[in-house]
């Protein structure tokens, strides 16, 4: 299967956009979740703003493809269970980032294009830093902080009130007077170096855990369900905005953000009234020089337009302000050196190349490995073959820079060829699997001819990296998700043989006696351990084992508990290659039932055209088909499969339909610009009224709903005599 993320968004086919949105939307929110819920960022803000720009782009191309769960518009992840949620009445926005001088010259052109018609006009401006923190939304009615949120995902937020009440910035009544009656004070919650140093050093010392920056330290410190833990955190807070207010605070963003200081907040003391974008450059580069002496981070300069009226004037695109921009510092570096390169199989047997590094500190945070990626990489070229760091590769003993681009995952951005050691060999990559010696092999694409950048190992269950990974997964939240049986638990069961393939988890119990010694011996084992760190002898490990006895059972509960598990999660559990937690939902939606996918599978690795054995559905295509045929069509896939089933029966999906409905069992297909509802939300609904959906017209559709900007579809729909209504005409139809 190639590697369609460098492909050019005109060159590609329908199925492919449809992956890559997939693959997109699936990125996207997991970057939202480690950066926003976890507060563990995993990739760049580089690479974020990569996949955004280009899930926008694949979105505009394809507007039919645009996904249910469209990473378009959402600030962040779904606020974290645990704390109430608090809908903005304003939403919290984002806002669009500026890299280069010349990033910022389009900004001001565009704002001065906009007012065009209004001669005369002045544009004003203000810069300030970007602080990079989190930011909260604190309601004042009648001058009393009433109510504190998190931003969430720009909609709805937490509420963390008791939380931000022990911000000793953060005042509990406004000072002064002339306050609007009601108003959200918008700003950073941000933690300084120097109280992240201490409390690292605090934990240090009490074997507590480690933190890794103040942002995300920061983060967590608001979400503690014990205030006292955030009071003990002394977080700081700077008030640069506001959300709904039952008055307008000032005339000019600049006066505003006075106005608060007059009201007890802190403000930025950094923060100018510009009226040209030298003046807005040459104020970003006096932040910069500060940047190092401010003893907190900020990681940009945020523009905004001063006078308000011309804010609502300039107004929104999704999720972010026209009127507002934030100018980047470039990402900081760091020089060391690679030590060693390691491969780890993953899943699907890829081999991924690690980079073991002097350890190295990038903007705080100490760096020991790097992801290589592949061959290519690794060579000096990405998937198309066009160079990256000017086509040098990498080879064990370079000197490298590394960057951290927004305290996210770090990457090689730069190889000191004049530092490479006299006989240093271009690295070459395994032909077999490190783990299982089979060999390992780049597949060509058969639509391209173009060969994967990826070397997958060909051991499949054979290999036991691929195997532990598939078991882990199998086991993970979104799959079976089996309490108390995490990774840990899989490779010490895997390792001790008592878990070959997912089936032997269901039969745990009957060996019991073996599953204690295994725990058992890991306890001795990390009992020993901890005595060789601490010289300490070991004491009463009795207690231990008879509450482990319990464990046990809680174990083999919640492994009875999964048993009937609900199709989709069981599809996803068995880790077939591109069937994510999106497309394993419409498989089950669309065979209701396990047998009925098995059987599917089967005939389709029969069939000359799988394609046709396949029932046409939106949201499925080549790519899926063929990783079903290939998973079918592996006898081991099917008898591990099969049983699996002797011990697991999973739910048939079932539909709820509304017996009358007049659009029960039809195929329905809509194409063009819905206006009452979003495409997402018109499909839900048809498949609650017992609808199918497909994505494509053919002999099979019923009916097509048409708006405005329909095009081949309708069309294809006219010659093969679909019935096509309009929107309207469908809602008289289903009755809303
Ligand atoms: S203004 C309508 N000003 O950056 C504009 N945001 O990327 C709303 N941030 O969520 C934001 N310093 O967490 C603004 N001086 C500043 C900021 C700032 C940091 C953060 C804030 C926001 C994010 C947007």
């Amino acid at each position: 299967m190639s590697d369609l993320s460098h492909k050019p968004v005109a060159d590609l086919s329908e199925d492919e956009a449809r992956q890559e949105l997939e693959r997109l939307a699936k990125g996207i929110a997991t970057a939202n979740i480690a950066y926003h819920q976890n507060d563990a960022p995993e990739i760049t803000d580089a690479e974020f703003d990569a996949l955004t720009i280009r899930n926008g782009e694949i979105e505009e191309a394809f507007p039919e493809l645009v996904r249910t769960d469209t990473p378009t518009g959402k600030v962040g992840a779904a606020p974290a269970e645990g704390f109430a949620k608090v809908r903005h009445a304003v939403p919290m926005l984002s806002l669009a980032k500026a890299y280069t001088d010349e990033d910022v010259v389009d900004f001001i052109e565009r704002g001065r294009r906009f007012f065009q018609k209004d001669e005369g006009l002045e544009i004003a401006f203000t810069a300030e830093p970007k602080i990079d923190g989190l930011s909260a939304s604190l309601l004042y009615e009648d001058g009393v902080f009433v109510r504190g949120a998190t931003r969430g995902d720009g909609a709805v937020g937490e509420d963390i009130t008791a939380n931000l009440r022990t911000i000793a910035d953060i005042p509990h009544k406004l000072k002064g007077s002339g306050w609007p009656r009601s108003i959200e004070i918008r700003g950073e919650v941000y933690m300084s170096y120097a109280e992240f140093q201490a409390l690292k050093e605090r934990s240090a010392a009490s074997g507590g855990q480690d933190y890794v920056n103040p942002r995300n330290t920061a983060a967590g410190s608001l979400r503690q369900k014990d205030p006292a833990v955030t009071a003990s955190r002394n977080l700081q807070f700077f008030a640069y905005a506001w959300g709904a207010t039952t008055e307008d605070p000032a005339p000019t963003q600049y006066d505003a953000v006075q106005r608060f200081a007059a009201w007890g907040f802190k403000i930025s003391p950094l923060m100018e009234r510009a009226r040209s974008v030298e003046e807005l450059i040459a104020h970003y580069h006096r932040i910069e020089e500060q940047r190092a002496a401010l003893g907190y981070d900020i990681d940009g300069v945020v523009y905004k337009v001063d006078q308000l009226e011309l804010q609502r004037r300039w107004g929104f695109v999704t999720g972010e302000p026209r009127w507002a921009i934030a100018h980047k510092f470039p990402a900081e570096r760091a020089t060391t050196v690679i030590r060693d390169i390691e491969i780890q199989v993953g899943r699907t047997g890829t081999l991924a190349p690690v980079a073991r590094l002097d350890p190295v500190s990038v903007g705080g945070v100490t760096v020991v490995n790097v992801t290589l990626h592949n061959e290519d990489y690794i060579g000096g070229r990405d998937s198309n073959g066009m160079p990256i760091r000017e086509g040098k590769d990498i080879r064990v003993g370079d000197t490298v820079v590394i960057q951290r681009a927004g305290d996210v995952i770090p990457q090689i951005v730069d190889v000191v060829i004049e530092k490479r050691l006299a006989g240093a060999q271009p690295y070459q990559m395994p032909q077999t699997c490190p783990v299982c010696g089979s060999p390992a092999v780049r597949e060509v694409n058969e639509k391209t001819g173009k060969e994967d950048s990826r070397r997958r190992c060909t051991g499949e269950m054979i290999c036991p990296a691929q195997a532990v990974e598939s078991l882990r997964h199998f086991v993970s939240r979104g799959a079976l998700d089996i309490e108390g049986l995490g990774a840990e638990n899989i490779d010490l069961f895997f390792n001790a043989g008592l878990i070959r393939s997912p089936a032997d988890i269901f039969t745990l119990r009957d060996r019991r006696a073996e599953v204690q010694r295994a725990l058992a011996e890991r306890r001795e084992e990390q009992a020993r351990a901890r005595e060789a760190v601490s010289g300490k002898a070991r004491k009463n490990v009795r207690s231990v084992e008879d509450r482990n006895y319990e464990g046990l059972d809680k174990l083999f509960a919640a492994i009875d508990a999964r048993r009937n598990p609900e199709l989709d999660r069981f599809i996803f559990a068995l880790g077939i290659r591109h069937i994510g937690e999106t497309t394993a939902a419409v498989l089950a939606r669309t065979f209701g039932s396990i047998g009925k996918l098995e059987e599917a599978g089967k005939e389709m690795v029969k069939a000359e055209d799988p394609m046709s054995v396949f029932p046409s559905v939106d949201g499925i295509g080549s790519t899926v088909v063929e990783a079903l045929v290939s998973f079918f069509a592996n006898q081991r896939n099917v008898d591990a499969l099969d049983r699996l089933l002797e011990q697991v029966t999973p739910q048939d999906y079932v539909v709820t339909i509304s017996a009358d409905s007049v659009v029960a069992g039809k195929t329905v297909v809509f194409t063009g610009t819905l206006e009452k509802m979003s495409r997402s939300e018109a499909k839900a609904m048809a498949e609650r009224l017992g609808a199918k959906v497909a994505g494509s017209v053919s002999a099979k559709t019923d009916i097509l709903v048409a708006g405005p900007g329909a095009g081949s579809k309708l069309k294809t729909a006219q010659d093969l005599g679909v019935e096509v209504i309009s929107e309207d005409e469908w809602f008289a139809r289903v009755g809303r």
